[in-house]
């Protein structure tokens, strides 16, 4: 069960996140232990194809709350996304709106994203990677932390299908920056009309930082 999981962490590597267990309350425990199995994929490497047919597969690193996965799901029909967190209490949202929304196209990880693109999914499967609002790591000692750096951004290119693309959001200028420096065949681009506003874009806005939306392409 998922309240009792421990995050298979690698040794040795620069994770892109703060290692936070998160508290769990007892409604999160109810929505995990009622809908975290509807939503849940095996362990991999998966085959898009047995599971699920000739849809398009999209992967978002770092959902949070999921409300970006919903607004997908519900614009989307015909796709699919996997949502891969880290954080508890965040899946337990997801999976607790994805159950009361219906909504049959999504699927949810509790794990490493970067772990599972680099070990689980094979090259050339998915049609779109998303990052919105990935953390922004602002301290110089901690820039190499961040999601959109040259090894990862690599790894994210060969698991796309050719003319796949990424798309990110940031409330963080530089970063913004960094985002378009090291993607391939980068843009500054419009924000999908299915992606609601999160908490963390509503705190960026309240501080005054400018939104920036980034798209890469295979
Ligand atoms: C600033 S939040 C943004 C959440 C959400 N995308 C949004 O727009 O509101 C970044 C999230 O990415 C998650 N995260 C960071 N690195 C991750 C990784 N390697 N795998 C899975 N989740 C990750 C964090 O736990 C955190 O919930």
């Amino acid at each position: 069960m998922l309240e009792n999981a421990r995050l298979r962490v690698e040794k040795g590597v620069i994770r892109t996140f703060h290692a936070r267990r998160g508290r769990v309350t007892k409604n999160q425990i109810f929505a995990l232990e009622n809908y975290f199995k509807k939503f849940e994929l095996p362990e991999g490497p998966w085959n898009f194809q047995e599971l699920f047919g000739n849809k398009d597969v999209v992967y978002e690193i770092g959902c949070g709350s999921g409300e970006s996965t919903i607004g997908f799901a519900k614009a989307n029909p015909n796709s699919l996304i996997i949502a891969v967190e880290v954080h508890r209490p965040s899946i337990s949202h997801l999976v607790e709106s994805a159950h009361n929304e219906n909504l049959t196209n999504i699927r949810v990880c509790y794990s490493d994203a970067v772990q599972v693109l680099r070990d689980w999914i094979s090259d050339e499967s998915l049609k779109a990677i998303y990052a919105f609002f990935p953390d922004p790591w602002p301290k110089k000692r901690h820039n190499k932390r961040r999601l959109f750096r040259a090894e990862i951004v690599d790894l994210m290119q060969r698991k796309l299908k050719p003319g796949g693309e990424i798309l990110a959001a940031t409330d963080w200028q530089e970063y913004g920056k960094q985002m378009i420096e090291v993607l391939p065949n980068s843009t500054l681009t419009n924000r999908p009309s299915w992606r609601p506003k999160t908490k963390y874009e509503r705190k960026g806005i309240e501080a005054g930082r400018e939104i920036m939306e980034v798209s890469g392409s295979k």
